[in-house]
């Protein structure tokens, strides 16, 4: 069976085709080696086993040549950033949405290309979500929107009931939870789920979307500013600076190992079932325990800062609820966040650190003010 993986000189993309690879799959990758993540230079842990075809999604000549007998795709190519695709919404929608609208023109027009293939899994996104789910004693479960700036300045973080305005405990979110769609990322995100799902149905062609939580690993961009909480704890930590905790700490993520996405989507590509899935490990942790769990691991003194400030557009709690994946396709997680943090920063300790913090900021700044 040959299956093609877009952005599979990616984070998430990479470690799919090596499990692929290592379960006999022949695999050939699309990836346009991003400049921004990739300094126009092969990462040195592309697998050799794998065909590589460096072009573009935004191309369809390049989609028609990757699709080119294949039995599956597994489309994981996209830009990364949500702050960037507030101030680059064009480039976003781009190359997210129209980039896997032209893989479906693609198989529109060509049923040759388009009856050789049994599968399609798209990655989607729990930013989709916006803020969680919560419970409200009165009300059951709920679906606040994010809170407001007004609430955030007096300091009182918890989430309120839209409807007796009384705190709400965070519950793991279902797939049935609507969705808000705060960011032009989250937008081009849903985009790519409807199209997989639309055209999957319309084409007959059994499709799975998953909506990874937050997913952190080795080869996970230590440079880019767009990456995400472990990612520039660990660069502070490294530069014997403390983290930076927004708010009190206490906000809630669902942090999953890159092996175990792989894993996810190895099961999707092998599985007859279809529709969208939670990716996560159903378990919630601390922004707090994360800073203290790598300053342990780096073998650190720093302590972390808690500043009491926030960043606007933060939701306060996510984390999946799993019981979909776990029942339909029998995915388990297999890394708890010690272990994974283990491979990250064994991983991390070989690299350079850039300090992404000051830049972080300044790049969500540029679309806050
Ligand atoms: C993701 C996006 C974020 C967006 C949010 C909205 C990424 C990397 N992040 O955030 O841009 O606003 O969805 O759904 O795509 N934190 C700190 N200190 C830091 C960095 C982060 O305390 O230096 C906190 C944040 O306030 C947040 C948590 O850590 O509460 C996680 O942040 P992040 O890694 O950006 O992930 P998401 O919040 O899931």
């Amino acid at each position: 069976m040959k299956v093609l993986v877009t952005g599979g000189a990616g984070f998430i993309g990479s470690y799919t085709v090596d499990l692929l690879v290592e379960k006999g799959y022949e695999v050939r990758v699309l990836d346009n080696l991003e400049p921004q993540v990739h300094f126009n230079k092969k990462p040195n842990y592309l697998n050799q086993r794998a065909e590589y075809f460096f072009g573009s999604i935004t191309k369809k000549e390049d989609w028609f040549k990757a699709l080119n007998n294949v039995d599956a795709v597994v489309h994981l190519a996209a830009m990364v950033g949500v702050g960037q695709s507030m101030y680059q919404p064009v480039r976003y929608l781009t190359t997210n949405s129209i980039g896997t609208a032209n893989m479906y023109e693609v198989l529109l027009e060509k049923p040759e290309i388009r009856k050789s293939i049994r599968k399609i899994v798209v990655a989607s996104s729990k930013s989709i979500y916006g803020e969680g789910a919560y419970i409200c004693k009165v009300h059951g479960v709920v679906y606040p929107e994010l809170r407001k700036r007004e609430q955030l300045e007096k300091k009182d973080w918890e989430v309120h009931c839209p409807l007796c305005n009384e705190y709400v405990k965070p519950v793991g979110i279902t797939e049935e939870k609507p969705v808000q769609n705060l960011s032009t990322y989250a937008l081009s995100k849903y985009d790519t789920e409807r199209m997989a799902v639309n055209f999957g149905f319309a084409l007959k062609i059994p499709t799975v979307a998953f909506r990874y939580f937050n997913v952190y690993g080795p080869r996970q961009s230590l440079n880019n500013p767009y990456t995400g909480v472990v990612a520039i704890f660990s660069s502070r930590i490294k530069n014997k600076n403390p983290p930076i905790i927004f708010e009190d700490g206490n906000q809630l993520r669902d942090f999953i190992y890159v092996e175990d996405i792989a894993r996810a989507n190895l099961l999707a590509l092998e599985s007859d079932k279809e529709g969208v899935y939670n990716v996560g490990t159903g378990k919630a942790t601390s922004i707090l325990e994360v800073a203290k769990t790598l300053i342990e691991l780096f073998d650190s003194k720093v302590e972390p800062k808690i500043t009491g400030e926030f960043r606007v557009g933060d939701n306060r709690h996510d984390f999946a609820d799993i019981s979909k994946i776990k029942r339909e396709l029998k995915f388990e997680p297999r890394y708890s966040l010690k272990q994974g943090l283990k491979k990250f920063v064994e991983w991390g300790e070989t690299q350079e650190a850039i300090d992404m913090f000051e830049k972080a900021e300044e790049e969500r700044r540029k679309y806050l003010t």
